[in-house]
């Protein structure tokens, strides 16, 4: 019984520190382009966590600057990012977009 107990308390102590370790090496390999932390927050910056939104990582650029492009002129139906894409320029966009599709 206690043997047991311990081996699940080492678990939870390793699982955030392992995820703390993966999120710095994502982090450090390509710092995020200004503007980033506006969609990381739902868009996650990592192909391992999971999410309800659609992923980004793992998309060509082209393909999320399109989907940018067509929210912010009202020709994609949206929730909220037709809102969203009309407050990032073209430019601001394709850095994003570029850091998106180098995040793995
Ligand atoms: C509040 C949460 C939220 C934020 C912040 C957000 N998004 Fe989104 N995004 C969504 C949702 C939800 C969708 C699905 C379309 C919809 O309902 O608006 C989506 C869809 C997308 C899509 C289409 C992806 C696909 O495969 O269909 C792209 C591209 C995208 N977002 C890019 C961005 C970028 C770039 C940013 C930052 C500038 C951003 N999003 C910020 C929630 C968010």
């Amino acid at each position: 019984m206690t043997a047991a107990l311990s081996r699940t308390a080492r678990h939870l102590i390793s699982i955030p520190v392992v995820s703390v370790m993966l999120i710095g090496s994502a982090l450090a390999a390509t710092p995020a382009p200004a503007g980033a932390t506006s969609c990381s927050g739902c868009h996650p910056p990592n192909a391992r966590v999971g999410t309800p939104v659609p992923q980004l990582v793992g998309q060509p650029a082209s393909q999320i600057v399109a989907a940018m492009t067509a929210f912010r002129a009202g020709a994609r139906p949206a929730t909220v990012m037709d809102r969203i894409a009309k407050g990032f320029s073209e430019a601001e966009t394709q850095a994003i977009a570029d850091w998106y599709a180098a995040q793995k």
